[in-house]
């Protein structure tokens, strides 16, 4: 199985290279009539992009979304939403060292060993760029379930390395460049990341996200029970360098807690091989983000509100209009 698709229902399937020309995806079994606005994916996107100039990615995107189908005088028709984002900062000859090499840890050799051909360029297919689009069909979602449901989901950055990064105040989060839910933690991120900066390396985190559900909604998924954690599960360690995904349900929300590896591309000298998997020496150069888990926070929290729009329309299946019916 390809692996490029998520959700059986509300169902995404995303396309596209880190250095082609576009990357995009469809959306298909969006229930129709729902206002969709093409400034609420964009809101989406540039809280991916990187809030803290210089200091956390190689390459400047601006991201701009464009909606092909689907949607008809602002609403979904109930066909496919083609959403693509073209690909403008591409810059090939950066990565023209690591055409014959793999950098340890990253994904780009899984997918030359899977199919024997890859496009390196910046990654190809394994680049985390692919993340763009699912944090803009999240945002479908999330226009969907968040208005007017009682649905909510949080997610901020809780732990990077050892320290931890406990939740404060929804106003912090929001004003934080890196999803840090109390202010004055803020300086203590900094540091740290200057330090990884400095030595070359890079870090992982743990990202947590608060989901709340209304009453009726809540008590259904009691009942979805393992099937909806089995969806989510699947959904959260899909996304690059997610490494582990664990549960905690408290009385009135579920929250979750999901690990993300330190980024593989560090300014040290790292053992690796070329493709004839003959043995070489690599350091990946120019700018770079020490802490991916940062840059996780919005793709996981759009993946949460897939996969709730996925469980919804599930549910309407078996029991029709009982759940957000009449939309
Ligand atoms: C938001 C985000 C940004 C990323 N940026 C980078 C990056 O700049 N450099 C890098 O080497 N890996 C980066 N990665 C990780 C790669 O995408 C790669 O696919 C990942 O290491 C695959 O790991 P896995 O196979 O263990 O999931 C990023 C991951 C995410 C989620």
């Amino acid at each position: 199985m390809a692996g490029n698709s998520i959700g059986k229902l509300f169902r995404v399937t995303s396309f596209g290279e880190s250095h082609g020309p576009a990357i995009g995806c469809v959306v298909d079994g969006c229930p129709p009539g729902l206002p969709i606005d093409v400034r609420v994916v964009q809101r989406a996107l540039d809280r991916r992009r990187p809030r803290v100039v210089g200091a956390v990615s190689q390459r400047s995107e601006p991201d701009a979304v464009e909606i092909l189908s689907g949607v008809f005088d602002g609403r979904s028709t109930g066909q496919p939403i083609a959403l693509l984002i073209r690909n403008r900062d591409v810059r090939w000859l950066d990565y023209s060292r690591i055409d014959q090499l793999f950098r340890p840890g990253h994904a780009e050799y899984t997918y030359w060993h899977k199919y024997g051909i890859n496009d390196h360029r910046g990654g190809g297919r394994a680049s985390a760029r692919e993340t763009a689009v699912r944090v803009a069909a999240g945002a479908i979602a999330s226009s969907w379930l968040g208005a007017g449901h009682g649905i909510s989901v949080s997610a901020w950055l809780s732990r990077i390395g050892t320290l931890e990064l406990p939740f404060r105040d929804a106003s912090d989060l929001a004003a934080s460049p890196r999803f840090v839910a109390d202010a004055r933690l803020e300086p203590s991120v900094e540091a740290l990341l200057a330090d990884y900066r400095d030595s070359g390396d890079s870090v992982g985190a743990e990202v947590a996200i608060a989901i709340r559900l209304p009453a009726p909604l809540a008590e259904r998924a009691g009942d979805w029970g393992h099937d909806w954690q089995g969806l989510l599960g699947h959904a959260l360690m899909g996304v690059n360098a997610v490494k582990a995904v664990e549960f905690d349900e408290a009385e009135d929300a579920l929250q979750i807690r999901v690990a993300v590896k330190p980024t593989p591309s560090v300014h040290l000298p790292r053992r690796t091989i070329d493709k004839a998997g003959r043995p070489a020496v690599l350091m990946t150069r120019g700018k770079r983000d020490p802490c991916i888990g940062i840059r996780a926070v919005p793709v996981l929290e759009a993946m949460v509100w897939l996969s709730l729009a996925d469980m919804v329309l599930r549910e309407r299946a078996v029991h029709a209009g009982a759940l957000t019916g009449g939309d």
